[in-house]
Formats: structure tokens, C-alpha cells, sequence
């Protein structure tokens, strides 16, 4: 499969249209950013480790019965995914007090909640991702009741598979963002990436942050937290 036009370039990756209708690359880069994008900077290896790091979480979701729009990876950064209209939704799963929940509420990082949170943000870089709720996402039309139950019921099906499969390489899996989309029959799967970019991982023993806090907050030894979780992923 070979890659045609350049349909999109994002923050973190190239989307491009191929021969098959049906069917997208997506080249992961090693360009960084945070704060919607006011930090910018590069993290060496990372779009080849977000790449490989993604698709081994949605063959383990997969395997878990959770449909994605993984197809297969064609090299070091790019894979061949399904064409999906994306629900402008992001998606967050939290187990833990960390980031923007502990700001807002003012939980002190690593605070144990009493149950799982989602929040739901509109996606749209030029208002800074606002948070939104219910209200607004049935007003808008952002999804219908139905999409919506049914990205909260995978979501946490997802949380309960990928929890547990990060326990047993000592990875405390905090909160992370996913994001869904439709496919031409309009069934619900889960699209976009799953990696240290878009998730936080503690190391279970020491606390060790291993993903894009690092780059955020300047915490240093970056490329080594990403390389750390491709290695017990990967091997
Ligand atoms: P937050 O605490 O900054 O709201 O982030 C919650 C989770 O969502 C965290 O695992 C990082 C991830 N995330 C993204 O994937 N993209 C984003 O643009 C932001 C702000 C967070
Ligand atoms: N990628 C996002 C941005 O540039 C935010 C983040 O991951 O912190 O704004």
C-alpha cells in the first residue's frame, strides 16, 4: 500500500489518502508539543515508538474484542488504518488525581479516587480543547445518546483491559485520551493513537513518570521514559 496525497498534518502525525477508498497512512513524527501547542520541540525515536507502541495496544484491545481502526503497520512510523469520520470527542480516562483534574479540583497528584472519571473535551485546537458535557455535546450534535454510551461503555472496557495488562510490567496506567470514529457503515471504533503521548504511565515501585510529562514539564531523560515503556511492551 502506497501512500498518496497528504490529507492532513497534525501536531503529532501525517494522515494520507492510498489507492483503497476505504482505507489512510498514518506516519507518526518525532515533532512534539504541549499546551496547545505554545511548547514545541522534537523527541528523538518518538514517532517510531508511538507507531509500534500503538499498534501493539490495539492488537491487544482487539484480541480483547474491542473493534479499532488498526489495519497493520507498514514501517517504522507508518500503518495502513481504516478511513473513519472522527466524533470531534476526545475522550479521558482517569484512575488517579493527576494533570488537569488535579488543577481544577486541587487533588494532589497520585490521590486515589473513588472511581474511575471520564471526561469528555470538544475537539478543536483553536478553542484549547474545551471540556464539555452532555448538555452540550446532545446540543451540538457533537454525538447522539446512542454514540455516546457507547464510547463510555468501551472506554472503560478499555481502562479494565489496558490497566491490568500494564500492571504486569509494573506500569501504573493514570488517565489517558481516545479518541473514536465512525466507518462508512457507521460502527463505533476506537481510532487515533494510545502511547506515552497521550497517556501517563508511573512505574508501579519508584512513581518514575514515563511519557510526555517529561517534555511537558522538562523533567529530562524523555527519549529514555518512551524508549522504557516501548521495551516493556515490545521487548
Ligand atoms: P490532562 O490532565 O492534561 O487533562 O491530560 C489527561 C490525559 O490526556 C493525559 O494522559 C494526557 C492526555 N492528553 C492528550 O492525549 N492530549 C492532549 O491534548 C491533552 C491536554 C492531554
Ligand atoms: N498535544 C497537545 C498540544 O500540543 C497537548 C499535550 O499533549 O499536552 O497542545
Amino acid at each position: 500500500m502506497e501512500k498518496r496525497e497528504l490529507l492532513y498534518e497534525g501536531k503529532a502525525k501525517k494522515v494520507y489518502r492510498t489507492d483503497d477508498d476505504s482505507l489512510l497512512i498514518v506516519s507518526y513524527k518525532d515533532d512534539a508539543t504541549a499546551f496547545n501547542g505554545e511548547k514545541k520541540g522534537t523527541i528523538l525515536g518518538k514517532g517510531a515508538i508511538n507507531n509500534r507502541v500503538t499498534n501493539h495496544l490495539m492488537g491487544v484491545l482487539e484480541a480483547a474484542g474491542i473493534p479499532t481502526h488498526f489495519v497493520r503497520e507498514l514501517s517504522d512510523t507508518d500503518s495502513l488504518v481504516k478511513k473513519v469520520d472522527i466524533i470531534p470527542l476526545e475522550v479521558i480516562v482517569r484512575n488517579i488525581a493527576a494533570g488537569s483534574l488535579s488543577k481544577r479540583l486541587g487533588l494532589p497528584e497520585g490521590t486515589r479516587m473513588g472511581s474511575t472519571v471520564l471526561e469528555f473535551c470538544y475537539k478543536n485546537d483553536a478553542l484549547g480543547d474545551p471540556m464539555v458535557n452532555e448538555y452540550h455535546i446532545f446540543a451540538m450534535g457533537f454525538a447522539t445518546r446512542g454514540e455516546l454510551a457507547h464510547m463510555a461503555d468501551l472506554s472503560l472496557r478499555i481502562n479494565g483491559v489496558l490497566t491490568a495488562y500494564f500492571k504486569e510490567i509494573n506500569v501504573e496506567l493514570i488517565d489517558f485520551k481516545l479518541e473514536f470514529g465512525k466507518l462508512a457503515d457507521g460502527s463505533l471504533v476506537l481510532a487515533d493513537e494510545i502511547s506515552p503521548d497521550t497517556c501517563r504511565f508511573w512505574d508501579s515501585t519508584t512513581g518514575e513518570k514515563l511519557d510526555k510529562d517529561r517534555f511537558r514539564r522538562d523533567l529530562g531523560n524523555v527519549e529514555g521514559a518512551y524508549l522504557e515503556i516501548q521495551k516493556r511492551l515490545l521487548g
